[in-house]
């Protein structure tokens, strides 16, 4: 370490001195602190934005608990039904676009064609594909879609975009990004631990009372509301009366939704839209994230989509597309180029079709999962228009059930109060298995929870 300041861990006791050489501001610092042990290996001050999460992000603690647990046992035969991760393999089709696509660089012309450094923005032509197939009918164009590595990596630009002091609106439960994201943005001044919500979001919550569709006036002083249709992790899917309220509120009092359409693959029910911009006046005040992650497989591969329309404008009149493309340039260098060409092939006919079928295996899971839970005498909720089935467990706290499903049947899911307080009283049961394990994990569950 240069400038005379050397190596700084340091315990200071309790009324004591650390022994290392530092400057006197931060001796200062410490004789402050003189009752805390710190053990530091440098100047820098720690992102007070960090320290007020509150804990670990929900997956990884959960996958923490699930290694736990087999170290505590080491025979069990643990099935997940935790994270929504894919478990089925890209379709043929798709994965020889992507073989092709890969192979192509290595050789002359192909490397020229789609090697190097590409547009930030992703390959026109699959912005192209992705307005025709996604889009059609809507007033969007192929230069409002932006291809990414995916929508969570989408949602934290987005908020960098934005910037700090931001006030959000979420849904309650919602899936964990938007709030952790907003945290480590600065939008809020802590977390209050008598209402379980971090101060400044707007919570909204969804339950079975309001049909898993929120009391929207409670994000009239919002001005970024993420809206998740089909919603992880209740598996509601919104009417279009529903998203025409949703769109003419925000373009009422000025906001923006954040919009996440990322299982909307799933939606069987015609009064649900696919996609936000079937509502008109969307496109001045919705940006819709999307990701072929759970359509083809992509979990792993990362390829995934943002729409900012052109109509999309600040209270300036600037261009929020203009922002985001120079956020991107900034801080991306564009999807990987085999992943760009596995999106590609996604958007032909037979890749079409294996998205059709890899989403209609996912949705025969979860109607198994639905009806083992209607069976044993739960309510259910979700599992029809969405990868997730929603259920309730009146009364209890779902990280105690959790765990007493953990323990007796070797089952991973997700407590409820992982995604927001709202969602105490439920667990989440992913439909991405193999059938194989969707049927083993309901003969357990049935074999130890039937009601
Ligand atoms: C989930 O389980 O909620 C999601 O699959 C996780 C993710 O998409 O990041």
């Amino acid at each position: 370490m240069g400038g005379g300041r050397a190596r700084v861990s340091c315990a200071v006791t309790d009324g004591g001195w650390c022994a290392c050489v530092r400057r006197v501001s931060v001796r200062r610092t410490h004789a402050r602190r003189a009752r805390t042990v710190v053990n530091a290996s440098s100047n820098v001050r720690r992102n007070p934005n960090m320290a007020q999460l509150k804990a670990g992000y929900l997956f990884p603690e959960i996958a923490r608990i699930r290694t736990a647990h087999l170290e505590a046992n080491p025979d069990a035969k643990i099935i997940s039904l935790g994270i929504g991760d894919t478990t089925e393999p890209i379709p043929q089709a798709i994965v020889d676009g992507m073989v092709a696509g890969a192979a192509a660089l290595g050789t002359k012309a192909g490397y020229s064609a789609k090697g190097g450094y590409g547009a930030e923005a992703g390959q026109m032509e699959l912005r192209a594909g992705l307005a025709e197939k996604f889009y059609a009918g809507t007033p969007i164009e192929k230069t409002d879609v932006f291809v990414s590595d995916g929508s969570k990596c989408d949602i934290s630009r987005m908020l960098q975009m934005f910037g700090t002091g931001r006030k959000i609106a979420v849904q309650d439960p919602s899936y964990p990004a938007y709030v952790d994201s907003s945290v480590i943005m600065g939008n809020s001044t802590g977390f209050d631990d008598a209402t379980k919500q971090y101060q400044n979001i707007t919570y909204m919550p969804c339950n079975a009372d309001n049909d898993f569709f929120p009391d929207l006036s409670k994000a009239k002083n919002s001005e970024l509301i993420f809206f998740c249709s089909p919603n992880n992790p209740t598996g509601a899917a919104a009417t279009r009366a529903q998203l025409t309220q949703l769109v003419n509120q925000a373009l009422e009092t000025g906001s923006f939704i954040i919009y996440d359409a990322a299982y909307s693959a799933f939606i069987g029910n015609d009064d649900c839209p696919k996609t936000i911009y079937e509502i008109p006046g969307a496109e001045k005040c919705c940006i819709e994230t999307c990701s072929f992650s759970k359509y083809a497989g992509f979990t792993g591969l990362r390829l995934g989509w943002t729409v900012f329309p052109e109509a999309l404008k600040f209270s300036d009149g600037s261009s929020v597309r203009q922002d985001w493309n120079r956020m991107m340039g900034t801080s991306f260098n564009g999807a990987s180029n085999v992943a760009q060409a596995a999106g590609l092939a996604c958007l032909t006919d037979a890749g079409m079709k294996g998205m059709k079928d890899l989403v209609a295996f996912y949705k025969e899971n979860a109607a198994i999962l639905k009806s083992t839970w209607e069976e044993m005498g739960y309510k259910v909720y979700g599992g029809t228009d969405a990868p997730y089935v929603w259920v309730s467990f009146e009364g209890r706290d779902s990280w105690e059930v959790f765990t007493e499903i953990l323990q007796k049947t070797d089952i991973v899911v997700t407590p409820g109060a992982g995604f927001g307080p709202a969602g105490n009283g439920y667990v989440r049961c992913s439909a991405f298995g193999s059938r194989e394990n969707i049927n083993e994990a309901a003969r357990r569950l049935k074999e130890k929870f039937s009601k």
